[in-house]
């Protein structure tokens, strides 16, 4: 039966169904235990379901069973621990054995950019749920988490009747995520809602029962998680828009630092005075060097893509603007470096040869390890493609760095990317660079020039310790 679409439910309005396994709650499966897959699968054994991660990948499942989360995040390796230890977390290379176990089967595999165009790539969605679909052999439900173009949920629909017996009644729903990297397990434990996009009262019902632990625990702490429960291309949609306005929301500041820049304005101030208006907010107003990682930059361009393909390009032809205000914050750290380093732009750009800059930061974001489309590394790319001998360092970034940019070069510590370099430039705001002593920096340096690229330092401190500072869409110091 199908059951109409009110824009907003609470999940009261929901009653559980039986788990087709016969479990007491259903059993859950993960596939793809990348970023989203392992952090998913690691809370939601921590919520009391018993959970089976899967991947292709065998040295990460191996990395997982042993207790190791094979990537950064704050508070997930004792998670994954404590639940493998208490014996409802397990993981899994067998698609047989996934189909076996579990009632809801989670889709959480990588949807990038594909090589030949700004659309995704669905070749793993596809994979996984046609391997997936052809061991199943009693009803279950598969659930795409994966962000993915609008349209994906009824392709996987006909994937599954293609590859399921029709009596299994095997169904689809779509249920996107708002994992933010460094509050990951915070995201998944206390998320700010729960969208979901179902065709049938059953479907409905299993991953009510299968997010019983969600709202089980806000219940306790007092706190509700609102539920939207609609159609799968609103579910899917739901996704990139969020991406999308939080990317637009970015772009805007920069292109108000660019303004600021010409016209001797602060955009930090700026920022601030219209964030007291609640109808703007003052989050996600940092100006900077733009928005990096393996969600935003990727997401804007597929989203451009996939309106192309339904007719309605022109609705979304202000994200490419977006995309081109985020790259060009890039190049302005490459025009500043040669703005302080005295050297003038020839026909290729700038010439930055002979000079020693240091790199503070590598990932897209502080409090993670994820260097995917991270501006820092774009940045340290540039300035050494100029010509400059660039020393890059990292609290968390470095390995994955070097795997991506294995020619640029990498400093073990904060000091020895610093000494001797004529040019200081900040890239990510990690603590460790924000609360940095410029005074004593300022003795292992040849010359006390610096750029902050997220203005996340105290530009009158660094200004008093003899540095000459320049920010992002803002004016320079006045000692
Ligand atoms: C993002 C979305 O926030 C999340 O909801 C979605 O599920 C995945 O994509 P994430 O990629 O972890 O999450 O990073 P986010 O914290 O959103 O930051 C994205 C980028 O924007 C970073 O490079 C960050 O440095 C930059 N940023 C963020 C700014 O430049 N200015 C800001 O004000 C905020």
């Amino acid at each position: 039966m199908t059951i109409p679409y009110p824009t907003k439910q609470t999940a009261t309005a929901f009653t559980e169904v039986e788990p087709p396994s016969g479990a007491p709650r259903p059993r859950l499966s993960f596939l793809g235990t990348g970023y989203l897959g392992a952090t998913y699968a690691i809370c939601f054994a921590e919520l009391g379901y018993e959970v089976l991660g899967f991947d292709v990948d065998e040295a990460k499942i191996a990395k997982l069973a042993g207790g190791q989360v094979p990537f950064h995040e704050p508070g997930l390796d004792e998670l994954l621990r404590r639940n493998l230890a208490g014996g409802r977390l397990r993981f899994t290379t067998s698609y047989a054995e996934v189909a076996d176990f579990a009632d809801v089967h989670f889709i959480c595999v990588g949807t990038p950019q594909r090589a030949d165009g700004m659309g995704a790539d669905l070749a793993y969605v596809e994979t996984s749920v046609t391997r997936l679909a052809r061991h199943l052999t009693r009803r279950a439900l598969i659930v795409g988490k994966s962000t993915v173009p609008v349209g994906t949920a009824d392709w996987v629909e006909q994937l599954v009747a293609k590859h399921t017996d029709p009596a299994l009644r095997v169904e689809v729903a779509w249920s996107p995520e708002f994992l933010q990297e460094g509050f990951a397990v915070e995201d998944v434990l206390r998320p700010n809602r729960i969208v979901v996009g179902a065709k049938t009262d059953w479907a409905n019902g299993l991953l009510y029962a299968a997010h019983k632990g969600v709202f089980d625990l806000a219940a306790t702490e007092d706190r509700e998680v609102p539920l939207v429960v609609t159609d799968f291309a609103t579910a899917e949609l739901v996704k990139v828009a969020a991406n999308a306005f939080l990317a637009t929301k970015i772009s805007f500041i920069n292109a108000m630092a660019e303004v600021c820049e010409v016209a001797g304005g602060d955009v930090t101030q700026l920022a601030r005075a219209i964030g007291y208006d609640p109808r703007i907010g003052n989050r996600f107003l940092q100006a900077g060097v733009g928005f990096g990682g393996g969600c935003l930059p990727k997401d804007i361009r597929a989203f451009q893509a996939r309106a192309q393909e339904l007719g309605a390009g022109e609705a979304l032809r202000f994200l490419h603007e977006v995309d081109l205000v985020n790259l060009r914050r890039r190049g302005r750290v490459l025009q500043l470096a040669a703005e302080l380093l005295g050297r003038r732009a020839g026909p290729a750009g700038p010439d930055l040869s002979g000079t020693r800059i240091a790199v503070l930061g590598a990932a897209f974001k502080p409090n993670s390890d994820d260097v995917r489309d991270s501006p820092s590394l774009a940045i340290a790319a540039t300035l050494t493609k100029a010509g400059a001998d660039v020393r890059i360092y990292d609290p968390q970034g470095i390995e994955n760095a070097r795997t991506a940019q294995p020619t640029l070069t990498y400093a073990g510590t904060m000091a020895e990317a610093v000494t001797d370099a004529e040019l200081v430039c900040v890239l990510t705001e990690w603590a460790e660079f924000r609360n940095a002593d410029p005074q004593a920096l300022g003795e292992l340096v040849a010359q006390r020039l610096v750029i902050d690229g997220r203005n996340c330092l105290d530009s009158a401190l660094w200004a008093r310790a003899g540095w000459q500072y320049r920010g992002m869409g803002r004016p320079h110091p006045q000692v």
